[in-house]
């Protein structure tokens, strides 16, 4: 089946699983002022929340998706051994099949790929342009010494928009890069597939060959990251009309042929943990190679458990299948459309990985300064136990003169990580999240009470710059009583 949702007699076009639930894990919803309690505990930081006071975890897609039956079964035939394991050369042909990559080096997480790939390309006031940056990759870029120059569309950012590839990246604007400063300086392009901090958004495969044209023209090698690259699969076979009637092995050969070095994190694209680089040319595997047992581990298994690696192996088989890939884009793309249709304002066109709520638009009360994302973030959690992530000015550092960036998208995710959740459960996502809008103006900002000074969304802690917390579960209670 092309796309799995299912027309009901109402006319509405409804998710359909294309699995079934087979494992379970109880949740809990605690009442609204034990949730404010977590919260305050946590300093207004949803990383620092206990999970045990979590009721839907909407944090990240990043090791929380449900594994396959398959998957779980794989892990007990897994080879116990350091070095030539036989789970690490099932990995090696899965690599190979799914990526039509030859060489493959494993590494704990896909921080860990950016990291080997910046220390080995990127030097001191090297650019490395790209489609949008992420958060631990631009910081890689930056502990090696160079810079990160995004040159994305001018609609990539634009919150509400019909624009099927908002992950594209501006062919002109990388010509005029490379015209400015010089091929010399620019190490590689990355492209990030199903981009992530714009709100999940693709881009598409003749985009790629655009930026591949460009590349090629100047002997710059392409880095793809493909940690979301199921989700982008899907949206080029529903969006691109070229690519409708191709299978999902083709469109990922399509798009990984066009890069020199691939690299993922597993917590999303297989649903396990790990991560891996993989390659073609057999100088650029050398030139990375030693860098994995310096930090990751031995080459046949860079930091994880053989387990992990044979559960790798099955869950990227398993995002060849559309049935797969598309579950979750499908729920996103229920929920954002619900959001929307009740003028909550969200990113459109629905992308993969989360509903991405804008705070500027939902609290233009409060100032970029006093992170409004954040202070959404909070907000839901106090009154639905759904755990968020802001992904707004807290997740930008401040500048070299400690100055806060206002960061341009000012955006709360709600992931879905895959396979997890119920409709029923994204039903009371709907429903909570517009609560909370036709509320909005309790809402106040955030201030730092502690604040570290790289990736400080992590671990810094936050206070409520007034008391509109208190005022926000007195309002809940008046609407809700005891009920949640
Ligand atoms: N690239 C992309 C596109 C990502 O989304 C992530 C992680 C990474 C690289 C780094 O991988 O976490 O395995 O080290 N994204 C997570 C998220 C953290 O919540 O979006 P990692």
């Amino acid at each position: 089946m092309a796309d799995s949702m299912v027309k009901f007699m109402s006319g509405e076009y409804v998710p359909l699983e294309m699995h079934k639930v087979r494992v379970v894990q109880k949740l809990t919803l605690l009442p609204v002022e034990e949730r404010l309690k977590s919260i305050e505990g946590a300093g207004f930081n949803t990383f620092l929340l206990q999970n045990k006071d979590v009721f839907l975890d909407m944090l990240t897609d990043s090791g929380t998706n449900a594994m396959s039956d398959q998957q779980i079964a794989s892990m007990m035939v897994a080879d116990d051994a350091y070095a030539g394991s036989a789970s690490f050369t099932r990995l090696q042909e899965a690599i190979t099949e799914v990526f039509n990559k030859k060489y493959f080096l494993p590494v704990h997480q896909g921080r860990a790929a950016e990291h080997i790939i910046s220390q080995v390309y990127v030097r001191k006031d090297n650019v490395v342009p790209m489609n949008f940056h992420f958060t631990t990759t631009k910081a890689h870029i930056e502990l090696a010494g160079g810079k990160v120059n995004e040159l994305f569309t001018d609609e990539a950012l634009k919150i509400k928009s019909s624009v099927p590839f908002k992950g594209n990246l501006d062919i002109a604007k990388l010509k005029n890069l490379i015209a400015k400063i010089g091929k010399e300086k620019i190490p590689y392009i990355r492209m990030e597939a199903g981009t992530n901090l714009i709100g999940g958004q693709p881009f598409s495969v003749q985009n790629m060959r655009d930026v591949r044209k460009v590349a090629q023209e100047y002997g710059i090698p392409i880095v793809l990251d493909v940690s979301l690259i199921g989700e982008n699969i899907y949206f080029v076979k529903l969006r691109e009309e070229e690519f409708k009637n191709k299978s999902v092995k083709e469109i990922m050969y399509a798009l990984c042929d066009l890069a020199d070095i691939i690299y993922f994190s597993s917590r999303k694209v297989s649903c396990t943990r790990g991560g891996g680089i993989a390659v073609n040319s057999y100088d650029h595997y050398l030139a990375m190679r030693d860098m994995v047992p310096l930090f990751e581990g031995f080459l046949t298994y860079g930091g994880m458990s053989v387990r992990e690696i044979e559960a790798m192996a099955v869950g990227l088989r398993e995002t060849l299948d559309l049935d797969v890939i598309s579950h979750s884009p499908q729920f996103i793309k229920f929920l954002v459309d619900r959001l929307d249709g009740k003028g909550v304002p969200v990113v459109t066109p629905a992308g993969g990985l989360g509903c991405h709520l804008d705070a500027k638009g939902f609290l233009p009360h409060v100032s970029q300064l006093e992170y409004p994302a954040g202070a959404l973030a909070s907000a839901l959690f106090i009154i639905s136990g759904i755990r968020g992530m802001e992904r707004g000015t807290i997740s930008m550092d401040r500048d070299a003169q400690g100055n806060d960036v206002p960061s341009e998208l000012e955006l709360l995710r709600l992931a879905l990580p895959r396979r997890v959740f119920t409709l029923s459960q994204i039903k009371f996502v709907e429903d909570r999240v517009t609560w909370l809008y036709q509320n909005r103006q309790i809402i106040g900002g955030l201030k730092f009470v502690e604040e570290p000074k790289v990736l400080r969304f992590f671990v810094g802690r936050l206070a409520p710059t007034t008391d509109w917390t208190k005022k926000l579960v007195a309002k809940f209670k008046q609407d809700f009583g005891d009920n949640l």
